[in-house]
């Protein structure tokens, strides 16, 4: 008896154990989770003779209050505003690798995001 009520308490436990982690993953911040600072980092795929370099990496994000103007002007008005910026390529100039178009990337910051361009 105690050997049967044991053999499904165990993978039950285990279940829950495996919903407990999955559970807690999307309320940890996943944005800072693995993310390094905003630099030039050598693009591996590129650099062939010689360096190509990128910019990668996290800037910062926040969450405050909506100022009161702002907060006027929105069409569904917002408690709480979010506020982001990414790392992108303060300059940049195209080249040629292997008959690639690339961006081989000077300096960078934290800046607005933008995807369309890079
Ligand atoms: C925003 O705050 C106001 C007053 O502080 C409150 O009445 C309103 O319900 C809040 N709206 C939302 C979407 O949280
Ligand atoms: C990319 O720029 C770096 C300096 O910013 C330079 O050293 C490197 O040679 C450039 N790479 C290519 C392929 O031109």
């Amino acid at each position: 008896m105690t050997g049967s009520v044991k053999s499904t308490v165990l993978p039950l436990l285990l279940l829950s154990f495996l919903l407990y982690i999955a559970d807690s993953y999307p309320n940890s911040d996943m944005s800072n989770m693995g993310c390094e600072e905003c630099t030039l980092r050598k693009n591996s795929l590129f650099s062939m003779e010689r360096p190509v370099y990128q910019c990668m990496g996290c800037c910062f994000s926040r969450a405050y209050p909506t100022p009161l103007k702002s907060k006027k002007t929105m069409t569904i008005p917002k408690n709480i505003t979010s506020e982001a910026t990414c790392c992108v390529a303060k300059h940049s100039y195209e080249m040629e690798v292997a008959g690639i178009k690339v961006r081989n990337h000077t300096d960078c910051h934290c800046s607005t995001c933008y995807f369309h361009k890079q």
